[in-house]
């Protein structure tokens, strides 16, 4: 990513942008198609970010998601259709505007020489106000003095994150944004978006995610596949009416799954793999996976509400 530096304008960091209201859209897509180098076309024919909503992007490799957000970021031209952002009217990409924004992207890098401090400080020339809390959740001063181009991937994606979030932008788009981060720090991620959703008044946020924990996060959910919205919709809703409420796994010889199968209440939705059987269904599945589980010889049994971590082992799973 390219980042231009603006020069110092105190004056203009101080206009108030005012607030997207909660009924305002802070993105909208309308008729949208791209096609990448190789052929791949993206095609998204309606599209709305509302401003307060968190959403996380998911589908699998090569769906179009960074592409997505690229066009999204004015990074990308659509080859038709209008993208029209919210903030763009307030002048989001000026010295004021850019207050309101975080953006951590997979491929943004800084001149290796510089130090973290370094990076910190020329930022903090256009985005003046920098949140401490936010800066000691992602392990800044700890490595303050490093050389950016000396960290590990993981040192460098807490760099990434620290300078999306530590102004309190609005409006958030992320990347993966815990690839690399070891479990501490993804867990510290999500406590700063936690921070963020309290103390940032109608806090928006985009999430490309593969992570269970930073989706769960999310009230939307938006699923690619091959370039196409597969879904749009509630996270709650997508998983209760993909998945049901409970689901249980087996993992037990081919006969004894058989048996198993055959037990389960009737309805259930049942996944079988090598050696496992899953099952999809509603609050009766819980007591008779249980009690198969008591009468069976198994090497291993769950179960568990459905959730969001289900959605991703699902796209995992082809
Ligand atoms: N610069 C490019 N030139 C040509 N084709 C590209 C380019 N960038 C992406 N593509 C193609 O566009 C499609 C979507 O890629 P994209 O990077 O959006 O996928 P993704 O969903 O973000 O995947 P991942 O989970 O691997 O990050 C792929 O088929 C990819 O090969
Ligand atoms: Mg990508």
């Amino acid at each position: 990513m390219n980042i231009a530096i603006a020069q110092p304008d105190i004056e203009a960091a101080e206009v108030d942008t005012g607030r997207a209201s909660r009924d305002q859209s802070w993105i909208t897509c309308e008729d949208v198609s791209y096609r990448a180098g190789d052929g791949f076309d993206l095609v998204i024919p309606h599209l709305a970010l509302l401003a307060g909503g968190k959403t996380a992007l998911v589908g699998g490799n090569g769906s179009g998601k960074t592409t997505l957000l690229k066009l999204l970021l004015g990074d990308l031209t659509a080859d038709s259709g209008t993208i029209a952002l919210q903030g763009a009217a307030r002048g989001l990409f000026d010295v004021a505007g850019r207050q309101a924004l975080g953006v951590q992207l997979q491929d943004t890098g800084f001149n290796p020489v510089y130090r973290v401090r370094d990076i910190f400080a020329v930022n903090a020339a256009c985005r003046p106000f920098v949140d401490p809390v936010i800066l000691e959740l992602m392990g800044i001063p700890e490595i303050s003095r490093r050389r950016f181009g000396a960290l590990s991937s993981g040192q460098k994606q807490r760099v990434q994150l620290a300078l999306a979030l530590a102004h309190h932008p609005e409006f958030a788009v992320f990347d993966e944004p815990t690839s690399n981060l070891d479990p501490a720090y993804e867990a510290a991620f999500v406590e700063l978006l936690n921070r963020l959703s309290q103390e940032v008044s109608g806090f928006t946020a985009l999430y490309i995610s593969h992570a269970a924990k930073v989706v769960e996060t999310c009230d939307q959910v938006l699923i690619l596949a091959r370039g196409r919205v597969e879904t749009h919709a509630a996270l709650q809703d997508v998983v209760r009416q993909t998945f049901g409420s409970r689901a249980a796994l087996f993992e037990a010889a081919p006969e004894v799954l058989s048996s198993i199968a055959a037990s389960l209440p009737q309805g259930c939705v049942l996944q079988r793999g090598p050696g496992r059987l899953r099952a999809f269904g509603e609050a009766a599945l819980t007591d008779a996976a249980l009690s198969l589980a008591q009468t069976h010889p198994l090497t291993r049994f769950s179960s568990w509400k459905t959730c969001a971590a289900d959605i991703l082992e699902d796209l995992n799973n082809g």
